[in-house]
């Protein structure tokens, strides 16, 4: 072999080398990326809530309009579609079972954390004192986590007013003497 041709061979191997290194370096970037997105969609419903402040400014949607003026012009027949969402961990029938979460019939004005036989989070037992008023809910169901830090609802909110609202009029719905409408 004259030295050309080992030119040549060593060029290809060091070449190869190089273009091995470089491989592992792009794919050891795309990995990590991958694999740390990846951990949230694992998690499904919670990641609207970890991106959406990213994006929109965190609760600022829910503080723009008042809930008044939100449930002014909300539908409740369209909120009760949105309710499928929830319906998988709550009974809305009264005198429903709790289910994953309490029964939802007549949360309206009703103690937090104080459905009957429904062993509740620690951090929702601390803020039994409240109640379900029109505000609280808004701003819960915005963002479950922003409203009981620590509570174990695993949902991660609904950013949308307008769907909100809706949900928030058809929760209303759900009782014997439906509580009226704070002022827009
Ligand atoms: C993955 C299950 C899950 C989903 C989906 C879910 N919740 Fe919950 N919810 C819970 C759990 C669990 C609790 C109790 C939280 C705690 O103790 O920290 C709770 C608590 C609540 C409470 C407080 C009730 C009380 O007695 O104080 C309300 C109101 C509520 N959820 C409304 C909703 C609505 C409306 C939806 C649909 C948009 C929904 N939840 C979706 C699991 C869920």
């Amino acid at each position: 072999m004259n030295s050309w041709t080992f030119n040549k061979i060593a060029g290809a191997v060091l070449g190869t080398a190089l273009f091995v290194f470089g491989l592992e370096a792009i794919t050891g970037v795309i990995y990590h990326r991958n694999s740390a997105s990846a951990e949230k969609p694992g998690m499904t419903i919670e990641v609207a809530e970890t991106a959406a402040p990213a994006e929109g400014g965190g609760e600022a949607p829910a503080e723009a309009k008042s809930i008044g003026a939100l449930l002014a012009t909300a539908d409740a027949t369209k909120g009760a579609a949105e309710a499928k969402a929830c319906a998988a961990c709550h009974d809305f029938a009264k005198g429903g079972p709790n289910k994953t979460g309490p029964g939802l019939w007549d949360v309206v004005e009703r103690p937090i954390g104080k459905h009957e036989g429904y062993a509740y989070s620690p951090a929702f037992v601390e803020k039994s004192s409240e109640t379900w008023t029109y505000e609280h809910l808004n701003a819960f169901l915005a963002s479950p986590k922003g409203f009981i830090s620590g509570t174990k609802m695993a949902f991660g909110g609904i950013k949308n007013d307008t769907k909100r609202a809706n949900l928030i009029a058809y929760l209303a719905t759900l009782s014997d003497a439906p509580k009226p409408f704070p002022a827009p």
